[in-house]
């Protein structure tokens, strides 16, 4: 009985992470996907290749970019890249934007 609430607690959980992450992915491609996407014609791809080195190029994946690093950025803006307000992006979907970043996926 204990073990079935397990099961389902760790199931639900895992959902709503997939919830997050597809919720990221949206807002990736809304704001950031014209600026960040690989290859050529990306702004900040091509920055971020001189900068940081060809494997840093793409941001979608990459674990050395610290959360709190990330809402700075966004927030704060870098550079060429401007800012966002929590009017474009809220606080909670900064969160799953950033756990999207961040995913393998
Ligand atoms: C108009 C283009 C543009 C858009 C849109 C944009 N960025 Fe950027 N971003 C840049 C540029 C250019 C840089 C590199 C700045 C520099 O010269 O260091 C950058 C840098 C970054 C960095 C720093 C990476 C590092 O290695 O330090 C992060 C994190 C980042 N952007 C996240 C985002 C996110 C998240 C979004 C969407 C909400 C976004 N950016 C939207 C242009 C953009």
């Amino acid at each position: 009985m204990k073990r079935a609430w397990i099961i389902l607690i760790v199931f639900f959980s895992g959902q709503v992470f997939a919830q997050e992450l597809a919720k990221g992915r949206e807002l990736f491609e809304l704001y950031c996907a014209a600026c960040h996407n690989p290859g050529p014609g990306h702004p900040a791809t091509y920055m971020l290749g001189i900068k940081r080195g060809r494997e840093k190029a793409v941001i979608k994946g990459r674990e050395d970019l610290a959360p709190e690093y990330i809402a700075n950025v966004v927030r704060g803006g870098l550079l060429e890249m401007a800012p966002f307000r929590p009017t474009e992006i809220s606080d909670e979907n900064l969160k799953a934007l950033i756990a999207y970043i961040r995913s393998k996926d």
